[in-house]
């Protein structure tokens, strides 16, 4: 199929011409300040990653903490020496925050302009289109599968942060360990408020009331619509720590901070 004889959306009320609208309002600082965020983390989780260990020496972990960004922990056997370990499972947070419904349409307002926002022009070139149904922005679709993924580095995000705290047979409380475990509450209500955990719970079904299931269903479906209204407070705020966390194990490596800390 040629790009022709793809979609013609339809012309709508904007007017003709990128950014072209009648609106007096900032719309473009939402899309463009999302999209910026997200930029951001992907290039600093890149650079942490695959360089800020591998080539300039900086480790990834300190006295029981370990950086988020490091789900695998040491270097295996089959991997080349110059190849981060991250390589193994830093796709998943990476595609799970790309597919994201809240990054997405940022990412189509802002990089693409497709379209730039509510009654904004937009290239015309965009009448011709396919929505998500073709490479490679079908590959959206694939958020669920991201999702069930994700449960892997959230659930090892979980045991690290936890097992900060217990540090050569005693009980460490340290800024650190305080820093992971916020981490991991965030990125679990990010997760949890995620659009498809709610269809999940309560999608699927034509009648709620219909059977203790479905009650059930519709009980957790309510609870979980509740945490998505926030949700992207909690992309920020998981997003942010996330890399906090990094940075501040990093510092710790390189001896620039000193965790404060209480041992029992
Ligand atoms: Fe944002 Fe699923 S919609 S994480």
């Amino acid at each position: 199929m040629t790009l022709g004889q793809l979609v013609r959306k339809p012309l709508g009320t904007a007017q003709r011409g990128y950014g072209a609208t009648g609106r007096l309002d900032r719309w473009w600082a939402p899309p463009w300040t999302i999209a910026a965020g997200l930029a951001f983390f992907v290039v600093y989780s890149l650079f942490s990653a695959f360089i800020w260990t591998q080539f300039l020496g900086v480790p990834y972990d300190y006295d029981g903490y370990v950086s988020p960004l490091f789900a695998i922990h040491s270097q295996p056997a089959f991997l080349p020496a110059w190849l981060s370990p991250a390589i193994l499972l830093i796709w998943i947070p990476l595609g799970f925050r790309v597919t994201c419904y809240y990054g997405r349409r940022a990412g189509y307002r802002a990089y693409l302009a497709d379209p730039p926002a509510c009654a904004v022009g937009e290239p015309t070139v965009h009448r011709r289109f396919a929505l998500e149904s073709r490479l490679p922005f079908s590959l959206m679709n694939a958020h669920r599968y991201f999702l069930y993924l994700a449960l892997i580095p959230a659930t090892i995000g979980w045991i690290d942060a936890v097992s900060s705290f217990a540090q050569e047979g005693s009980l460490r409380i340290g800024l650190g360990g305080i820093l992971l475990l916020a981490e991991s509450v965030f990125l679990s209500l990010y997760i949890l408020s995620c659009h498809s955990v709610r269809h999940f719970a309560g999608g699927r079904i034509d009648c709620y009331s219909c059977s203790a299931n479905h009650r059930a269903r519709h009980g957790i479906w309510q609870r979980l619509s509740d945490l998505n209204r926030y949700h992207g407070l909690w992309f920020w705020a998981s997003l942010v720590f996330i890399i906090v966390c990094d940075l501040y194990v990093r510092a710790l490596a390189l001896g620039l901070v000193v965790d404060p800390a209480v041992r029992f």
